[in-house]
């Protein structure tokens, strides 16, 4: 793993060394310093640059700066979002396997955003590729402030972040073979040394407490079903909890309405809204939030075989009303049901959030970069818009409408699972959910787009994103927390 650390500047013997100029393009003393030991290579290659008051972003200025082992020398840029530039200065960085930084007049906190993006580019699934050069490079980073001590104290509670983010990222990459069910639920447990009440609850003992719409999606499996409930109780004793709730599918095959075989390794991610829930829970003990938090885990293997699950079956859900399941490939729902009501009957939550890799149509409405947003809470609703707009994980509101929920009606039980006949598969779903969130606060997003990237971005490498970790983490502490 990447390690970062600051120090007081100093011009480097080896690796590359990124600098940080004004925003105007000057250069301040140590910046000077570096340029007269490069004989003015940066200073002449601001004179060359056609537009002189600006930088496309970070930009190679040298490949032989001619400072000891020094491997080359790149400028850059403040910019609104420090985080977010943090990724673009780290994948200027990718190709070397150590960098300093120089931050010269940056306050603590600026500094700790940066290397909060630097974290979050770095990070990459590496682990069975056994080539070493297939492998991150990058190993250290320095990073030269004014005041490193205070620097780094700004930085604990982003390292912190930082922790929950790349344990989300790691679940969410590794294979069906290695998450299931049991296995997922395992490594929650490991969040109990940092504070967090940790409970498993086995598939034998879901289906004695009616948990039947869910067990029912894992009953073609030989992974056998857990709930996870995860609690921090970090808040005021009579706080009434938030409650994260994710769709913890860890292989969705799509049941006996089989998904086609193009792309169905995909669907080992279709657990990414409960690792969501698991790292936010972690980033959240770690830095000891001051709020009750509820996180839960709806974790289920979604498998053809002689056992399982039929078009056509009708299970009585944990709330007591009736689904009829026209497609087993449309099980998230089927988890989310019981784990919705579930939530909200145990802990009367203040607001409950979930998250799904729910739909494949919110890929076609939105793209890759914006969950679909749903609430039946306009100030919830308001309040995730916000917190979505500070850390740049983008939501777009969808509607709720009773137009789309007549569509559910079915004719042998209350309600079915798919084949509604009306279009807007990703609203119908989340319509399917509100049927279950009884009247509590709720907000749902669809991150079926977002949870997984073919293209690297500042804030992560192609692959998992954890997206929804930093937006519920930004979401928690400014609205919940004493
Ligand atoms: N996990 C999928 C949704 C999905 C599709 C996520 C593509 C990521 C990429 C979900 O369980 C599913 O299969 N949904 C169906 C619902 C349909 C059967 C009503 C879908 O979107 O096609
Ligand atoms: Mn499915
Ligand atoms: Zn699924």
């Amino acid at each position: 793993m990447l390690k970062i650390s600051f120090e007081s500047f100093q011009i480097p013997k080896k690796g590359a060394l990124a600098v940080a100029l004004s925003s105007k393009l000057s250069l301040g003393k140590d910046a000077k310093s570096v340029d007269k030991a490069t004989h003015g290579q940066i200073q002449s290659y601001l004179e060359r640059k056609n537009s002189k008051d600006k930088l496309e972003g970070p930009e190679v200025v040298t490949h032989a700066p001619g400072i000891g082992d020094v491997s080359k020398i790149i400028i850059f840029a403040p910019q609104e979002n420090l985080v977010e530039l943090g990724g673009k200065v780290a994948g200027a960085l990718l190709s070397e396997k150590q960098a300093s930084i120089s931050l010269e007049g940056w306050s603590a906190k600026d500094a700790a955003q940066l290397a909060f993006g630097i974290g979050l580019r770095t990070w990459k699934f590496d682990k069975y590729l056994t080539k070493e050069d297939d492998r991150r490079k990058l190993k250290s980073i320095t990073i030269m402030v004014d005041n490193p001590k205070e620097a780094e104290k700004a930085y604990t509670e982003y390292a912190n972040i930082l922790e929950g983010v790349n344990l989300t990222k790691e679940v969410v990459s590794e294979p069906a073979n290695v998450i299931y069910p049991e296995s997922l639920a395992k490594i929650a447990k490991t969040l109990g040394k940092h504070g967090v009440k940790v409970e498993i609850f086995t598939q034998k003992e879901l289906h004695k407490k009616g948990f039947n719409a869910m067990v029912g999606v894992a009953q073609g499996s030989v992974n056998e079903a857990r709930l996870v409930v995860l609690q921090w109780n970090g808040g005021k004793k009579s706080d009434k909890p938030v409650c994260i709730v994710g769709k913890g599918v860890t292989f969705d095959s799509g049941g006996i309405s089989i998904k086609p075989s193009s792309k169905m390794e995909e669907m080992k991610w279709d657990m990414g809204g409960s690792g969501v829930v698991l790292g936010l829970l972690k980033a959240i003990a770690l830095n000891k939030v001051k709020a009750n938090v509820v996180g839960i885990m709806g974790l289920v293997e979604n498998m053809p075989s002689g056992s399982a699950q039929r078009p056509g079956d009708i299970v009585t859900s944990l709330s007591g009303k009736t689904i009829e399941v026209i497609n087993t490939d449309a099980e998230g729902r089927l988890v989310l049901a019981d784990c919705l009501w579930y939530a909200q009957d145990r802990f009367k939550p203040k607001a409950m959030v979930d998250l799904a890799t729910l739909t494949g149509a919110v890929i076609v409405a939105l793209g890759y970069r914006y969950a679909g947003l749903f609430s039946n809470d306009p100030k919830l609703l308001k309040q995730i818009e916000s917190s979505s707009k500070k850390v740049g994980e983008k939501v777009w509101n969808l509607p709720l409408d009773e137009e789309f929920a007549k569509a559910l009606k079915a004719d042998q039980a209350d309600i079915k699972n798919s084949d509604y006949g009306v279009g807007a598969g990703t609203i119908t779903a989340a319509q399917f959910l509100e049927c279950f969130v009884n009247d509590t606060p709720w907000v749902h997003l669809d991150i079926a787009g977002t949870a997984w990237a073919s293209k690297s971005s500042s804030s992560f490498e192609k692959g998992a994103t954890a997206f929804g970790v930093r937006l519920l983490y930004q979401w928690i502490e400014e609205n919940y927390t004493h």
